[in-house]
């Protein structure tokens, strides 16, 4: 008790000191938020003005997502974000408990698909991930306007080079060429407890939408990148939009510009 008293003037004064420091910081976020995010339903994805839980900010996280986002991003390129990529691990984790098999459709250089190898490889699941690109860019029906992308976008890889950057992980399939005609390749009675969706484009989303969903599990999920992108809302979100006003599920939009259908 005694040493609780002790303390307790130098807590309150500290209390105080915090509180002033603070005031200039929450006068500057209420300024911007009231200048650059009141009536925009699009606006700059920054912090709230108080600090929350951000592990991929942390090199040192030694969690299950830390060790799994390290050696995705020491394994080559890493073009999606980190609250992607923490959001994306959290899914696959779920989903690596339940039947079937898994998906990436949008590869590139193989920065996702290397952390969702890991965490299943992590996880002990024995499912297979398939991963569908053409690893040889953007299809030539990309249309700018709508899809913010252009025929040959993304050329800048190659199948020969993820395969090696993924060739330490056991039942990672190769279905190299345009969805959704590689969609052919698959077993038409496999399903799947987790895809990612990130090929950006309306027709590639839509392919990807009507071939998984019929075929997800129960508790299954899609993750699909890229749906509350801005310059990817005539692309992405509207085939998302298209394809799900016509099914049962409403999918779960996350701030960090994903979204998620569960099964
Ligand atoms: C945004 S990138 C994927 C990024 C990747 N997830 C990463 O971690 O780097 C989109 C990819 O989808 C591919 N793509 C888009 N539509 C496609 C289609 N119909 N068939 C095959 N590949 C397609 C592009 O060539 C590109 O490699």
């Amino acid at each position: 008790m005694s040493r609780e008293r002790a303390v307790a003037p130098r807590s309150v004064a500290k209390g105080r000191i915090a509180r002033v420091l603070e005031s200039p910081w929450r006068a500057t976020w209420a300024l911007i938020e009231r200048v650059l995010y009141q009536g925009h339903l699009y606006t700059w994805l920054v912090p709230y003005g108080v600090r929350v839980l951000t592990p991929w900010n942390h090199p040192a996280d030694r969690t299950a997502f830390g060790h799994a986002y390290r050696v995705a991003r020491e394994g080559g390129p890493m073009l999606v974000s980190g609250d992607r990529c923490f959001m994306l691990h959290q899914f696959a984790l779920r989903a690596a408990t339940l039947p079937g098999d898994m998906a990436e459709c949008g590869v590139f250089t193989g920065g996702t698909a290397h952390l969702i190898a890991e965490t299943l490889g992590a996880a002990g699941t024995g499912a297979t991930l398939h991963l569908f690109d053409s690893f040889a860019g953007m299809p030539t029906w990309a249309e700018p306007s709508r899809d913010a992308f252009a025929p040959g976008d993304f050329a800048d890889t190659s199948a020969a080079m993820v395969r090696a950057r993924l060739r330490p992980y056991r039942g990672v399939r190769f279905h190299v060429g345009f969805v959704p005609d590689t969609f052919a390749e698959l077993d038409g009675n496999a399903r799947f407890s987790f895809v990612h969706a990130d090929m950006d484009l309306y027709p590639s989303t839509r392919a990807i939408c009507e071939w998984f969903w019929p075929r997800m599990v129960p508790g299954g999920v899609i993750v699909f990148d890229d749906y509350g992108f801005w310059p990817l809302r005539h692309a992405a979100k509207a085939a998302i939009d298209d394809f799900f006003a016509e099914q049962a599920t409403v999918p779960i939009v996350l701030p960090t510009g994903q979204a998620v259908a569960l099964k």
